[in-house]
């Protein structure tokens, strides 16, 4: 019955974690998530008021495909104050959250039977999307000892006549990893030379605890030409369910993208898009009071992490995930039997701590798994209890 293209497609791991322990908790279970990928904080007053102001003015019609034209310009100027990047408002267009400017991209530039290298452990859409429309992912390792940078050789000694693009996710999810501007340099020389494409997903630039956000596009005129920035206001200002998304890169694939998009979805949200032109342009001192609480958590929670026998975690350095390697729980017996995977550990911290987490495997790595901290500072030492005396009981 179903079309040939979903023999492979995973649904989204992450949100059938949350669906589950949102499940348990109805039937009055006590279980603390830390599968959330969305930050705990309210929309700042000032992004909503300007929503209602839409709403009240009457901007409830269908806009412009990719976006208002005071919205492109204020994502013109955020690239510009926040990146040193210059872009034209024909060279951006904004879509329902990033996951569907992705898409977009992927729609435009892959071809079926193209390779699109992937560095490893990476967010789980991207090799879905990507075999959606028939291309081939290919995970390029990262190592924990270098806190998951990208390593430039290894992406080298993936290439072939088929590789047409490469993702990067800086800061990283799930692993946290800031990509160094060396990396990112040479990945960028790489590019150019063997004539492929960088998507630069940057939906986490604003939750960067150590060094400096980087983008890749603004590395050099040459590399510039053959990236697509993409962002989101969902991360950033705490708006996940207002679905907007951008990208900025050449004017063809914009162009592309967005007819791509009229065919589909038309334009995101006119009350969304309103209040996004908010978020960019007006003040942007929430950002750094939600980033400050969010590395507090970090510490805390990497901290617990490695205090648990069996369990080490790097300490990442942006987003809000935790991505500890638990492979020296395997071996051990549980109640449900012998832990051998991340998926394995997850149903076990479920189970006997009642804390949801998500399985590493599904973004590509079976010896991690998932915390995320956005949760408050309370609920995170409560979990890290629980899952502490679980982890030890098993070692008993
Ligand atoms: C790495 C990464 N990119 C993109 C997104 C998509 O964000 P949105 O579609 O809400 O803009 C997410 C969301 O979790 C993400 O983790």
């Amino acid at each position: 019955m179903l079309a040939d293209r979903l023999k492979t497609l995973a649904p989204s791991p992450t949100l059938a974690m949350q669906a589950k322990a949102k499940a348990m908790r109805a039937q009055g279970i006590d279980v603390i998530s830390f599968g959330a990928g969305e930050p705990d904080f309210d929309t700042p007053r000032r992004i909503k008021d300007a929503a209602i102001r839409a709403i009240d003015s009457g901007q409830t019609k269908y806009t412009e495909v990719g976006g208002i034209p005071e919205l492109r310009a204020a994502v013109c100027q955020k690239l510009k104050r926040d990146n040193g990047l210059d872009y034209a408002s024909d060279e951006v267009t904004v879509s329902c959250g990033a996951k569907h400017t992705l898409y977009n991209i992927v729609m435009t530039l892959v071809n079926p039977g193209d390779e699109v290298l992937i560095p490893s452990p990476y967010w789980v859409s991207y090799p879905e999307q990507v075999r959606l429309l028939g291309g081939v992912p290919v995970p390029v390792q990262t190592r924990e000892a270098t806190r998951f940078d990208l390593d430039p050789a290894e992406l080298r000694r993936a290439v072939t006549p088929r590789t047409k693009m490469i993702i990067l996710d800086s800061p990283g999810n799930p692993t946290g990893a800031v990509f160094s501007p060396e990396a990112l340099a040479e990945v960028a020389r790489l590019a150019v030379e063997r004539d492929l494409w960088v998507v630069s997903d940057e939906c986490y630039e604003a939750l960067t605890y150590e060094g400096r956000h980087v983008s890749i596009a603004s590395l050099g005129s040459d590399i510039k030409a053959r990236t697509i920035v993409v962002n989101t206001c969902s991360k950033a200002y705490a708006m996940t369910g207002w679905r907007i998304g951008y990208a900025a890169g050449p004017k063809a694939i914009i162009k592309a993208m967005t007819d791509v998009q009229s065919q589909v979805t038309s334009n995101p949200t006119s009350i969304a898009q309103w209040a996004a032109v908010e978020a960019l342009s007006g003040p942007q001192e929430e950002i750094a009071k939600m980033a400050g609480e969010f590395d507090r958590r970090r510490r805390v929670i990497v901290e617990g992490l490695n205090a648990m026998p069996g369990v080490t975690c790097v300490m990442p350095k942006g987003a809000f995930y935790a991505f500890p390697n638990v492979s020296g729980l395997f071996g051990k017996r549980a109640k449900g039997g012998v832990l051998r995977t991340s998926s394995d550990v997850c149903g076990f911290l479920l189970d006997e701590a009642r804390i949801a987490t998500v399985a590493g495997v599904d973004f590509g790595s079976d010896a991690h798994i998932r915390l995320s901290y956005a949760t408050g500072l309370e609920t995170i030492r409560e979990g890290l209890e629980r899952m502490d005396a679980a982890v030890r009981a098993l070692a008993a």
